[in-house]
């Protein structure tokens, strides 16, 4: 019987007197793919900072191949042992090319200077065996989502690691960077190595994974062999009950139109092109299309993130300009961005801090912030969303990634909304999650607001929303009643290039 790589007994960690662990279990063979799967907050990252030596834990007992390690495992140490972890959050220097963050630290150099060409080499082979076309000396900051997190798992690769843990690697990525990862974690697995991967997509696990472990509220709750279990068994245990509705679709009959985007243009990214269409109150509208299609472009300008566009936009029949957020929030027009760290969280603030930092109006007279309606307004808002925290000062940092998806989330539900615009509102949440963010955007439906949803997720485009527009390259390429279509017929459209 081959050691294992890694072997966690008996595992427990609190932070400020709050559990977060609680005599865990994990084990890791050569060769094998273990899942690890649970809830939001559930203790899947902190179980393994403590496997890579971020966190240090409170007791119990940690074997790598074999050896006991000691308590105070540093994050160097970890990698010397062959521990290498890509985060759930990104780490990158936006500022530094990619050649510059794969070997940040590691640098190539000769006698004592930076050797760029041989680095830029290096990292070109670890780029290409995920089949990234793209030059190493681009920053990383010029790069959409899905590439930065391609860059972050060649860093990985680059550092030979023999146990690769794979913290929600795919929540960001296109159909065909997860096509060209899975492949990778193919070759890795024939060649001995094992992988730790996280991820709250459980369709995709059938296509890679060996065996999982779930935990439950920081506790462990059971492993076994995928091949012996199915997807409804998992999320009962994840959850603790069954679920019976993924998609709660309510119908609500539409009302005036809301809003009205003509002829919209704008440069920033792949670009928009002439795009039109409305949104009426009271419906759901999917943006479907694959990454790249434009769907994040159109979003933000239309909510005044990026500028220089074209176009007309009316709302409730009144040509308005957003050339700025702050026009937009005016104008009640919120955007729940794709890329939250980056974009909708202060993750230095506390909880209650971002939450209201866009309703300082509400919450203060006089120009004073009146904490007890800070904390009466947030912990309405913490109950409503079911958000997973010891208390409201905790800081944003500290949650896990599902919980800050929902502050962002929250932060637009304090303020009289007349369009709500989600982007990607799902990524990085658990099943029984996603069903509290559905009910939010429900809510949002049942009072007349008119709600667009850009989703990669096809299985809820269907299921959540009215109406579907398809896009392409920056243009629309069909407008689909949800109820009439199908996947094939969007994914028709989607690669529908003119
Ligand atoms: N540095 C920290 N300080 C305080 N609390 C923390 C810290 N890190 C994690 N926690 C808490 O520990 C618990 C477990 O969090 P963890 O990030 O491990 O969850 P997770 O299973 O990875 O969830 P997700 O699926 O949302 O990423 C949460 O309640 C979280 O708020
Ligand atoms: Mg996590």
């Amino acid at each position: 019987m081959a050691i294992d790589l890694v072997r966690a007994e008996h595992i427990y960690k609190a932070f400020s007197g709050v559990a977060a662990l609680e005599d865990v279990a994990f084990d890791l063979k050569p060769g094998e793919v273990h899942a690890l799967l649970g809830e939001n907050g559930a203790g899947k990252s902190t179980l393994m900072k403590i496997i890579s030596g971020v966190y240090t834990r409170d007791s119990g007992d940690l074997y790598i191949n074999g050896n006991k390690i000691a308590h105070d495992l540093n994050p160097q140490q970890a990698q010397s042992l062959g521990i290498g972890i890509i985060h759930q959050e990104l780490n990158l220097c936006p500022h530094l090319t990619i050649a510059e963050n794969i070997f940040l630290n590691r640098e190539f150099t000769v006698s004592g200077f930076l050797n760029s060409k041989k680095q830029n080499e290096e990292s070109k082979k670890y780029l290409k065996t995920l089949n990234l076309d793209i030059e190493p000396n681009i920053r990383v900051s010029e790069l959409p989502v899905s590439k930065q997190q391609m860059v972050e798992i060649c860093k990985t690769l680059s550092m030979n690691a023999n146990i690769i843990i794979m913290d929600e690697p795919t929540s960001a990525l296109t159909e065909k960077e997860i096509e060209d990862l899975f492949k990778v974690i193919g070759l890795l697995k024939k060649d001995g190595k094992g992988i730790i991967y996280i991820s709250h997509r459980l369709e995709e696990l059938s296509r890679i994974v060996d065996r999982v472990t779930v935990l439950r509220d920081g506790r462990y709750v059971k492993t076994l062999q995928f091949a012996e279990t199915n997807l409804n068994e998992i999320i009962s245990l994840m959850v603790g009950r069954t679920l019976t509705e993924k998609f709660p679709r309510i119908e609500v009959s539409r009302g005036e139109r809301v809003l009205e985007v003509k002829d919209f243009s704008s440069p920033a990214g792949v670009g928009v092109k002439k795009v039109s269409f409305n949104l009426y109150k009271g419906e759901i509208l999917a943006f479907a299309g694959l990454m790249g299609a434009g769907r994040t472009e159109l979003v933000r300008a239309v909510s005044g993130a990026d500028k220089s566009t074209e176009g007309e936009i009316r709302l409730n029949g009144k040509s308005v300009k957003i050339h700025n957020p702050a026009d937009a929030i005016r104008q009640g027009v919120f955007c729940v961005p794709e890329d939250r760290k980056k974009d909708g969280l202060c993750v230095k603030m506390t909880l209650a801090e971002n939450i209201t930092m866009p309703s300082l109006d509400i919450i203060s007279k006089w120009g004073v912030i009146l904490r007890h309606l800070e904390s009466k307004k947030t912990n309405e808002m913490v109950r409503n969303l079911k958000i997973k925290t010891p208390s409201i000062e905790q800081y944003v940092r500290n949650l896990s990634g599902g919980n800050q998806q929902k502050v962002v989330v929250g932060k637009w539900l304090m303020r009289n909304a007349q369009v709500v615009i989600f982007d990607e509102p799902t990524r990085g949440i658990d099943v029984a999650s996603k069903i509290e963010i559905y009910n939010i955007i429900n809510e949002l439906k049942r009072n007349g607001i008119g709600v667009m949803i850009v989703s990669s997720e096809l299985p809820e485009v269907l299921g959540m929303s009215d109406r579907v527009i398809v896009m392409c390259n920056g243009r629309i390429t069909a407008e689909l009643n949800t109820l009439q279509t199908n996947q094939e017929e969007i994914l028709h459209y989607a690669t529908q290039y003119t």
